[in-house]
């Protein structure tokens, strides 16, 4: 008989353990877990309520329609404004300028896309850049090497 306590106390703690544990996620798990899937259902309400800083596709025609008819004509019309510069919401806030949208002038947002990869479609014009602006295996990138030539219309309407 003596020789059974240790089991006892094993078993007692045991119990208390899983009870502090099925006691413990009642009050920690929040109350909208598991509503729709294994996440916090309220999180879907949180992201719904925070506002929107993208536009809608044309949002920037309303005020740039010379560039949007141009960008429309030219290889860039699938690429949308936002992608090229920022976040409507930085620069516009109830159909007013609130700040200055910004310009990227690098070429690396444009290397981003045409830089040749072995993995891009063949369809997309892609370019060795160094064979393109006519550098060294050494010459450093000029910080607005493409603009050079590739201007600013011919940038929205390539
Ligand atoms: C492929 C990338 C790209 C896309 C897409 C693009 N832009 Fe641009 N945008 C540029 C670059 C790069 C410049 C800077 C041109 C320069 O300095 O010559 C520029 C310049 C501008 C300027 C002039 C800024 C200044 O300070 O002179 C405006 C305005 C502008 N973009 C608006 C738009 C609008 C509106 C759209 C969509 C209809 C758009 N852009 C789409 C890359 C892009
Ligand atoms: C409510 C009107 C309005 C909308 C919508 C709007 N802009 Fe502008 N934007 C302006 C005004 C006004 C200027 C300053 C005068 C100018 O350059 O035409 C400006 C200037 C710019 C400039 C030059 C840098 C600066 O901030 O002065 C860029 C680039 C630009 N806008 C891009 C965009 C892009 C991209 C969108 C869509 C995501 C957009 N704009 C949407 C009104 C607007
Ligand atoms: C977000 C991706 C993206 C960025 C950034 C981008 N482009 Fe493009 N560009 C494209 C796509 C997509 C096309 C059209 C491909 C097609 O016609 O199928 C294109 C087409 C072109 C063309 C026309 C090629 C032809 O043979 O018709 C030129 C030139 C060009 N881009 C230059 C630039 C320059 C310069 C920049 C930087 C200011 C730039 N692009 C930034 C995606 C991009
Ligand atoms: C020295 C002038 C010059 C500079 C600098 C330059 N380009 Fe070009 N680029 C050209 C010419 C010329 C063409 C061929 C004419 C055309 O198709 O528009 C061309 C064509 C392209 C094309 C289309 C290629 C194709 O296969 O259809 C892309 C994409 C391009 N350039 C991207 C860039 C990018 C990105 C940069 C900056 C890293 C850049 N260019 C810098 C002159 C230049």
């Amino acid at each position: 008989m003596e020789h059974s306590k240790h089991i006892w106390r094993g078993a007692i703690l045991l119990t208390a353990a899983l009870t502090a544990l099925v006691v413990g996620r009642h009050f920690l798990i929040p109350e909208s877990f598991g509503e729709m899937g294994f996440y916090r259902g309220d999180a879907l309400y949180e992201f719904m309520a925070s506002p929107p800083v993208h536009g809608a596709p044309g949002a920037c025609a309303a005020c740039h329609d010379d560039v949007a008819a141009a960008k429309a004509q030219g290889g860039h019309r699938t690429v949308e404004c936002e992608v090229c510069h920022g976040p409507l919401a930085v620069h516009v806030k109830d159909g007013e300028k609130v700040g200055d949208m910004p310009v990227d002038r690098s070429w690396q947002l444009c290397a981003h896309c045409h830089r040749y990869l072995a993995a891009r479609p063949a369809a997309m014009p892609q370019i060795d850049l160094r064979e393109h602006l006519d550098l060294g295996p050494q010459d450093p990138f000029p910080a607005e090497a493409c603009l050079g030539c590739h201007d600013r219309d011919a940038i929205h309407s390539p």
